[in-house]
């Protein structure tokens, strides 16, 4: 399997003295459904944002390599960042769907990083690029919505919508933060079914933070715990258990039917990394492509 991300002793802080990621160490391998779990502040989006290289990390030793290039190093972003930008999609809680552009176009907007620059600013996509999007659209059960406004759709539509741009990005990996936090319980289960599943058939990295544990022992293999800016735990589903739940959340510790520790043991892929609680962690559709030019059409 390969590593689709690294990261290796990396800090974050917004104010000098006050990290709010420490020392940072994690490996992501190819086709890992992973979630990111800890308490309200305790780091989770911002590590996610590090990843896609929207906040930079502290200078120091530590560095970040994505699908095998280096993005920042050195509290520098470095140049791979930019270029990886289509490889990796981002799912916000907020969805970020422009309100009055229709759902195809925002999914189009996924296709930029891989059309040419002028096309892309006059929003002139090819039948081939439509073609993905309206495939993802269909991918995640939307393309009956395919010209409504995205401002008129429910909050799962415009989360199914945000997926489908991240699938017509065709990206390799998926952060998704939060992605079901605004969402009622029926909508948040079929984002998640939607992101396994994608997971699941195309390989998809996907690593999704969640305060809805539930969903993260049901779908992730791997889960991942911050607690004030540090990982405590990295492994299996099948090995936490309430007591590292109440060490992680406190008083509020969420109730939750824990994973079956056989099940979730035959699902996983075996892992080479600690699977215990610790303070100081060792250190696409694939659709087919065409490559002729096509019409263009305006949307
Ligand atoms: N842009 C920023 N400027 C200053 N401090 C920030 C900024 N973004 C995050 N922080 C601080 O960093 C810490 C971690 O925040 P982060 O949003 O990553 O936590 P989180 O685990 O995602 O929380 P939540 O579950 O509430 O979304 C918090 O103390 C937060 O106040
Ligand atoms: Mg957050």
């Amino acid at each position: 399997m390969a590593t689709v991300l690294e990261i290796t002793g990396a800090t974050k802080s917004f104010k000098r003295g006050a990290p709010v990621l420490r020392d940072i160490n994690l490996k992501v391998e190819a086709g890992e459904l992973v979630a990111l779990i800890g308490a309200s502040g305790s780091g989770k989006s911002t590590l996610i944002r590090m990843i896609s290289g929207m906040e930079r990390m502290d200078s120091g030793a530590g560095g970040i390599t994505v699908l095998g290039e280096t993005t920042q190093a050195n509290g520098r972003r470095l140049k791979a960042q930019r270029a990886l930008r289509c490889r990796v999609g981002v799912v916000f809680q907020q969805f970020n769907l422009v309100g009055r552009l229709s759902l195809l176009q925002n999914v189009l907007i996924g296709r930029l990083g891989r059309t040419n620059w002028a096309r892309g600013t006059f929003g002139w996509f090819s039948q081939q690029d439509k073609l993905w999007a309206l495939r993802s659209l269909e991918r995640v059960g939307m393309a009956e919505f395919a010209r409504q406004r995205a401002s008129q759709l429910s909050g799962g539509q415009q989360q199914r919508g945000a997926i489908a741009r991240a699938l017509t990005q065709e990206a390799e990996i998926i952060l998704a933060d939060e992605p079901i936090a605004s969402l009622d319980p029926a909508s948040a289960d079929r984002v998640m079914e939607i992101l396994a599943d994608i997971n699941r058939a195309e390989g998809v990295t996907v690593i999704v933070s969640l305060h809805q544990i539930d969903h993260a022992f049901k779908h992730c293999q791997r889960i991942i715990a911050l607690k004030d800016g540090q990982i405590v735990f990295d492994g299996s589903a099948a090995d936490v258990t309430p007591k590292d739940l109440a060490s992680l959340y406190g008083a509020k510790a969420p109730s939750t039917q824990m994973p079956s520790n056989t099940a979730q043991k035959q699902a996983m892929p075996p892992v080479n990394r600690p699977q215990q609680w610790h303070s100081k962690p060792p250190s696409t559709i694939r659709n087919p492509r065409s490559r002729k030019p096509e019409k263009e059409l305006i949307l």
